[in-house]
């Protein structure tokens, strides 16, 4: 089934088509803000009709009288300076939202035709540290931008190896660059751990022959770091290390794919606690790109792009300035030969347009970046590298903070790990539930503890404005009250709880001929949201803002709270009863469904 706004505006914008001739007017078909005037509202006639020349109230006249919605909505209206008003029939929306809850899989949405092959870089973090609070964002939100495409492109089922999948998932870890230079030149120094024969260089992809594990090798970054800050000696050695990693010395590499395996275990164990669909074979770091960054110069070269300045190799890109108002250069290479970030990030869309056949290409960093890649969309695109046809998109977002309004930090001054920080989501989950459900069983207790303990992280992060900073607090993020996951989790037990006490199954459920029956003011203006899902889905899918998917679950939960207490549903009548009923599950499954999307589990019992 198509959201009903497209049904509306594919229907309009036909009539707009045959009464003004405009071929490229669109109608603006938007759910109604207010519900005194209808369930949609068309918005697009008055700019047409200022282009037009003609009275925009006349015009609206004109379409509606053309336009015929007597299958599905009552007359439209118009109104105000020339909008046009949609109320839906009662039995429409029934018959459709009926129809909608026997498709349990996709619960009467389709997938969109022909989309785009998109990558999404999310998550990307620096090796060689364990995973912190910094960390914690762009994993989340790349994740449920990824599995909300990945359902409205009709992609959910498909192996990542797939060959026509659409989603490619791509996570840029840094795991190139000084950082490992010093690494290498402390572990040289310290003569640690002492080199093995000459036959460990062989087997050195994969083998794992350093017996550290992720905090040995943060203590090696901190003190390393701490060196290559204050000794000159030791800064200039480890930049000689790059150079031997990148020129491909054969000990450098065994040192270093030690270090990124157990630095990518690492990230692996928080994904999986997290339930974020990454996997290895979606890691592409930094390193990969190597081989390429020399041909981005010569290529630069080629399109007459490229300047010297002061010993760097830089393009100098229209519109972009520093802020005393001189040129701003992207630098591509240094004066010692080194390559950038941006180099890389313009070898990436090479590859990504190129061999992977990339036409939308999203990345989800914090907002510093936002002029990077401002920066380096514009030179990808004056290179060629990037077609008009090529979207490319940057998600930019705002900080965690503490309760200080500062960014988010341990009582030490240190960045909070995120293993520590999942590990107590789950401690703090778990009180709850020990003090709201002390009989479960043990094993139950801590599936719905990690549950909401993880949910409410996600939540807390996704339900925000996405380029605001927002504050990191427990109590608010795990209150069963409000736009929250516990609420929304305990939203979706509550409806599972009204099939066991009235000991209903959905299967039956479904399979009964009649469907649903809408009389009652909050069973419509539940049925109404219900049907708005598809519609939601297609808003975050198109403007990459998740906020709006929580906004509309938190909606749904209190329009049916509004229902269950203003319509008895196991005491109702029969046919009252199962059209209720239906009601109850279409509310679950949407509930369920739209938080699988946020990466969010949900929980039979709480
Ligand atoms: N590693 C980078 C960081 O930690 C993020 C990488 C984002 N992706 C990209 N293609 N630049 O800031």
């Amino acid at each position: 089934m198509k959201p009903i706004c497209d049904i509306l505006e594919g229907r309009l914008t036909a009539v707009i088509n045959a009464v003004t001739g405009q071929t490229n007017a669109p109608a603006l078909v938007k759910p109604a803000q207010n519900p005194r005037f209808g369930d949609y509202q068309a918005n697009g006639v008055m700019a047409l009709a200022q282009k037009i020349g003609q009275n925009p109230r006349d015009l609206a006249r004109q379409i509606v009288a053309q336009l015929d919605v007597s299958d599905m909505c009552d007359e439209p209206e118009v109104a105000g300076a020339g909008f046009i008003n949609f109320r839906l029939k009662p039995a429409w929306l029934a018959e459709r939202l009926t129809e909608a809850s026997r498709d349990r899989q996709r619960l009467g949405i389709n997938p969109v035709e022909n989309p785009p092959v998109t990558v999404v870089d999310f998550s990307s973090p620096n090796l060689a540290k364990e995973m912190h609070v910094g960390h914690l964002r762009s994993t989340i939100i790349g994740d449920v931008i990824a599995r909300v495409l990945e359902f409205w492109y009709g992609d959910e089922n498909k192996p990542h190896d797939h060959p026509d999948k659409k989603i490619i998932r791509q996570n840029h870890v840094g795991d190139w660059g000084t950082q490992f230079g010093m690494l290498l030149n402390y572990l040289e120094e310290r003569n640690f751990p002492p080199r093995q024969e000459e036959s460990a260089l062989n087997e050195a992809a994969g083998v794992k022959f350093l017996d550290f594990d992720i905090s040995d090798l943060e203590e090696f970054y901190r003190q390393a770091k701490e060196r290559f800050d204050k000794e000159r000696d030791f800064a200039q050695k480890s930049r000689e290390w790059v150079v031997k990693l990148q020129t491909g010395d054969g000990w450098a590499r065994v040192y270093w794919i030690n270090y990124v395996q157990i630095s990518l275990q690492h990230c692996q164990d928080i994904y999986d606690t997290l339930g974020v669909k990454l996997t290895r074979a979606d890691v592409r770091g930094e390193s990969f790109y190597n081989n390429k960054l020399a041909s981005v110069l010569s290529e630069l070269w080629g399109a007459n792009l490229l300047q010297e300045s002061e010993g760097a190799q830089c393009v100098f890109l229209e519109g972009f300035r520093t802020k005393e108002g001189n040129p701003l250069p992207l630098i591509v290479q240094k004066s010692d030969g080194a390559y950038l970030y941006a180099t890389t990030d313009l070898a990436a869309i090479r590859f990504r347009v190129d061999e992977l056949k990339a036409k939308r290409i999203i990345y989800v960093t914090d907002a510093r970046q936002k002029l990077h890649f401002e920066m380096v969309f514009t030179c990808a695109r004056q290179a060629g590298w990037a077609q008009e046809e090529v979207m490319l998109e940057h998600v930019p977002f705002g900080s965690v903070l503490g309760d200080d309004h500062r960014p988010f930090k341990t009582r030490a001054g240190e960045n909070v790990k995120l293993k520590a920080l999942l590990d107590e989501a789950e401690a703090r989950a778990r009180r709850i539930v020990e003090e709201k459900n002390p009989g479960l069983p043990e094993e139950q207790k801590q599936k719905i503890a990690r549950a909401v303990g993880i949910g409410a992280v996600k939540y807390a992060d996704l339900s925000n404005n996405l380029v605001s900073d927002y504050v990191f607090d427990w109590d608010k993020m795990l209150a069963m009250e409000g736009n929250t996951a516990p609420y929304m989790q305990y939203a979706y037990a509550r409806v599972q709880s009204i099939f066991r006490k009235g000991e209903v199954e959905p299967e039956q459920l479904l399979q009964q001929e009649q469907g649903l029956e809408l009389t009652q003011p909050q069973e419509l203006n539940l049925a109404k949201l219900l049907l708005r899902y598809g519609e939601t889905v297609e808003m975050v899918s198109r403007d990459l803002r998740p906020h709006l998917l929580t906004s509309y679950l938190f909606d749904l939960a209190q329009s049916f709270s509004v229902f269950y207490t203003n319509c008895p549903v196991l005491k109702a009548e029969r046919r009252t009863r199962t059209s209720r009923l239906l009601l109850c599950y279409q509310t679950a499954q949407t509930i369920r469904h739209g938080l699988g999307l946020l990466g969010i589990e949900t929980v039979e019992q709480m």
